[in-house]
């Protein structure tokens, strides 16, 4: 008989829980080329991905992933080093099980950043935006199909999954830290192509700040559980809005890398105050 999830849930924590005993209380999700976050960490036990039962592997070879079990600013922290992507073929479901493993280990703040384009004609390459919101219609809902109740409901609540609280929390701490940040609504998307000038134009006008190939799924899922979710983007490029510039994986990768200490100093400012 196929097991349900709630069941695999229950093999991969007590797996994890025979080799790290303490709960971590906060998850933390890094975005491409905002991986460095991880040096901020007290190293407590690592897991590869491969040894945790029912976790989803790692398609790109040598890039295994592991959950690292940290302590930070007196927190205990469980962050994923690597996560996974629809575009890489990955179900919606697979790509929203790490989190319930989180939920299930007793974590109950996620922590989320990404690199995404910027929509709002405002919006310059290297700036961060705090997401405010989302729009999920241009991605899939790892919540389709058969609901398991021990899980979270059938039908949730999307009225805040960016919590309020801990989005005034960040703002302070940017003003405090003299980071200039935006707040606005993230759009999914599947990827992998960036998108069409057509496309760009579309997510704007239907009121998208940031476009992303993440995260959505990963914040669908944690709402549904019950958790408090705080998530930011870099904004790595404009999109090809004018005439002739071309988006490319290298850029963005590059303006993610020169943005990261800023996104940082906010994250660890954020835990230390959770
Ligand atoms: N579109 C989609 N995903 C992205 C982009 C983009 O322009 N930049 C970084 N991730």
């Amino acid at each position: 008989m196929v097991s349900s999830v709630y069941q695999q849930l229950q093999e991969t924590t007590s797996f994890i829980q025979q080799q790290y005993k303490i709960t971590p209380t906060i998850g933390i999700v890094l975005g491409s080329g905002l991986g460095n976050f991880t040096s901020e960490l007290n190293v407590e036990k690592e897991i590869a991905y491969s040894d945790i039962p029912h976790f989803p592997v790692s398609t790109v070879e040598g890039h295994s992933g592991k959950l690292i079990f940290a302590e930070m600013r007196g927190k205990k922290v469980v962050a994923m080093a690597g996560r996974f992507h629809f575009y890489e073929g990955y179900t919606p479901q697979q790509v929203a099980y790490p989190i319930r493993v989180m939920k299930m280990l007793g974590v109950e703040t996620v922590l989320i950043s990404n690199a995404a384009g910027g929509t709002n004609a405002g919006f310059k390459v290297g700036d961060l935006m705090i997401i405010k919101d989302h729009i999920s219609f241009f991605t899939v809902n790892p919540l389709l199909g058969k609901n398991e109740e021990e899980l979270g409901p059938r039908f949730p609540d999307m009225s805040e999954p960016y919590n309020h609280e801990l989005i005034a929390k960040a703002k302070t701490i940017a003003k405090r830290l003299q980071i200039p940040v935006h707040t606005g609504v993230y759009a999914g998307v599947t990827g992998p192509t960036f998108e069409t000038r057509a496309e760009y134009k579309l997510l704007q006008a239907v009121g998208g700040d940031a476009v992303g190939m993440s995260t959505v799924q990963e914040v669908t899922a944690a709402v549904h559980a019950g958790m408090r979710v705080f998530a930011m983007s870099v904004i790595t490029d404009i999109g090809i809005r004018e005439e002739d510039n071309v988006i490319t994986h290298q850029e963005v990768l590059e303006a993610a890398r020169n943005a990261e200490p800023k996104l940082t100093s906010i994250f660890s400012n954020l835990v230390n105050e959770l």
